[in-house]
């Protein structure tokens, strides 16, 4: 017994000084040392020895666990410290190198623009109306005046729902919806996502952005447009800026016109910016067409209005000299930085 004792220790030690790991460490213990282990299980045949053998035994067998265990727990705490060298190796921290940027967001300039043109009108005193992007035939077209059939339907083809529901293709669809639900004094702004069925170019994307406005009381004239215009293109494109009215054609204003401000880059001599032409078209206005307040229950006898409609894409456009729409929706951030 005392050498099979004197074997186990041997080969326990052995395995002990080979193991590699905590995990490994772990198993030897419970193989030697476990209720099923090595050495439980010779010690439990010690009670066929003599009772002068016992005692030696019994004690030779004690500094064997002893050993075992002491010895368990040198190299598992051996291992543990190598864990944590190889560990401190791997983790060492240069000072010396650079950190890691954070980079910080900024607003979009599409946002950015229309929050300017935002603080403009509601500098003079407009309230901002929302209106729903699906929307029925009726607010889209047919209530601005552009009935079934009506040719200008086809600049302004969209995306159906349905025979009756669509994805608008102008913000001009809450002039309708103010306008059912609100009485006179109106003065609204309303910016908002626009849709139309057209293929992706430098000029043109199937979802794009507008800023309707409109305004409808007693007395409202032309006048109060172009003064209201000429403030808001002062505002956004700098103090020197001059407007002009172009007559035009609009369904749902009669009279009609498109607005051009002088360029801001060339002071309306005429630059690329301008493209050779002084002027820079803007937006398109008029006043409210009277079958259009009359289909809202408004009396066009007592009341009028002007409506207006920016494009907010063509703005910033204009505004950072961009020349390629596609870029405001491509997310590359090396563009979106620069404003
Ligand atoms: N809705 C027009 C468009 O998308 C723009 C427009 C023109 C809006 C004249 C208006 C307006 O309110 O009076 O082309």
């Amino acid at each position: 017994m005392k050498e099979q004792l004197q074997q186990i220790k041997n080969r326990f030690d052995e395995i002990v000084k080979e193991a590699k790991q905590l995990a490994d460490i772990e198993n030897i213990r419970v193989a030697y040392l476990g209720k099923k282990g090595e050495l439980t299980s010779v010690l439990r045949g010690m009670g066929q020895l003599s009772s002068e053998d016992r005692p030696i035994i019994g004690q030779l067998a004690n500094s064997v666990r002893e050993h075992m265990e002491e010895f368990i727990s040198k190299r598992s705490d051996e291992l543990k410290n190598e864990a944590l060298g190889q560990k401190l190796m791997e983790e060492t921290i240069d000072v010396t190198m650079p950190g890691v940027e954070k980079s910080y967001g900024s607003f979009h300039p599409l946002n950015q623009v229309c929050d300017e043109m935002k603080n403009v009108f509601l500098g003079m005193g407009y309230t901002i109306a929302d209106g729903p992007e699906v929307e029925y035939d009726y607010y889209n077209f047919e209530a601005l005046n552009l009935p079934v059939g009506h040719p200008a339907r086809d600049t302004q083809d969209t995306f159906y729902i349905s025979e009756n529901v669509l994805l608008r293709t102008q913000t001009s669809s809450v002039q309708i919806h103010v306008m059912e639900n609100t009485k006179p004094p109106i003065k609204i702004i309303c910016p908002g996502k626009v849709y139309r069925a057209d293929n992706v170019d430098a000029t043109h994307s199937p979802i794009f952005h507008q800023l309707e406005g409109l305004v409808v009381d007693k007395g409202v004239t032309m006048g109060d447009l172009k003064g209201t215009l000429e403030i808001y293109a002062k505002s956004m494109f700098g103090p020197e800026t001059k407007i002009r009215l172009r007559p035009h054609h609009f369904p749902f204003t009669e009279p009609s016109a498109e607005v051009d401000v002088s360029c801001w880059s060339c002071g309306g001599v005429g630059c690329r910016m301008c493209k050779g032409e002084g002027w820079i078209e803007v937006l398109g206005c008029g006043m409210v067409h009277p079958d259009v307040l009359r289909r809202c229950n408004i009396d066009p006898e007592v009341y009028s209005g002007f409506a207006f409609g920016i494009g907010i894409e063509r703005t910033a456009m204009a505004r950072f000299g961009v020349s390629d729409m596609r870029q405001f929706f491509e997310n590359d951030m090396r563009f979106l930085k620069q404003f």
